[in-house]
């Protein structure tokens, strides 16, 4: 039997899925509210960002993976227009439906697949982009998710990988205090489930820093990797690019 992380606890491989599966369920109703108060809705900034780096033209194929309510999927599909596509794709079926939702209320219809990253249905050397935001921490195995978004690349194409980070020494303190104290309480009050936004918080020190996730990203097939420190590191966006 192996083991790995769901949050600080140790749990069997196998089990890890249908824990942060159970996450999902529980917060997909609240859960863009939930993203504003508890980022002080800095959340919309990383994700302005991230679609600048992504630098998409019109035309040009999108795999958005743990795509989730959608963010992402919606400003990328603006970018790359009617000529283009943008895939909006998750493992969670209740973070997805809530996700296309609020695209068709948009105006957009996307595709909208439920899938596990680590095994993606999808052809060799297609899109021109793959992001994942806030979604590899999520993931049992992170090499073989990551060496799945490299094959689905086309050679040339960029992987966005937006997520918690390590932050600068001087911020640890309050983030700690912020993060044990201040959001599970959040999370009783506005969602109703407190153990969900422990989790977040455990999951994210658990999580690789900026140049362990450079090195599982270059392990993966990266043949160029990149990082930007957002926010004092509190989030990373890495980029890296199939050669
Ligand atoms: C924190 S949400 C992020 C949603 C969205 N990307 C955003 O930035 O708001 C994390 C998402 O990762 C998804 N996820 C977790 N494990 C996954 C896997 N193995 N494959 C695909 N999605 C996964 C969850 O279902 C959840 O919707």
């Amino acid at each position: 039997m192996s083991s790995t992380h769901f949050g600080f606890e140790t749990v069997d491989e196998r089990d890890k899925a249908r824990r942060v599966r159970g996450v999902f369920d529980s917060v997909a109703p609240r859960y863009d509210l939930m993203n504003d108060l508890m980022s002080l809705g800095l959340h919309r900034a990383w994700k302005a960002y991230t679609v600048l780096v992504a630098n998409l033209q019109p035309g040009q194929q999108v795999l958005d993976i743990a795509g989730g309510t959608g963010d992402l999927a919606m400003a990328f599909a603006r970018k790359v227009g009617a000529t283009g596509r943008v895939v909006h794709t998750d493992i969670n079926e209740a973070m997805l439906r809530t996700g296309r939702d609020r695209l068709l209320d948009a105006g957009l219809a996307l595709p909208t697949l439920v899938c596990d990253a680590e095994k993606l249905p999808f052809a060799d050397n297609h899109f021109d982009l793959v992001s994942v935001a806030f979604g590899l921490r999520n993931m049992t195995h992170k090499d073989a998710a990551l060496a799945e978004m490299n094959r689905v690349l086309r050679p040339g194409g960029k992987l966005l990988v937006l997520e918690f980070s390590r932050v600068a020494a001087p911020l640890q303190r309050a983030y700690d205090w912020y993060s044990f104290k201040v959001l599970p309480q959040l999370g009783r009050a506005v969602a109703g489930d407190a153990d969900s936004y422990r989790y977040l918080a455990e999951s994210i020190r658990m999580h690789p820093g900026q140049e362990e996730l450079k090195t599982l990203m270059k392990n993966a097939g990266f043949g160029h990797v990149d990082y930007h420190n957002l926010t004092g590191g509190v989030v990373a966006l890495h980029v890296g690019i199939k050669c």
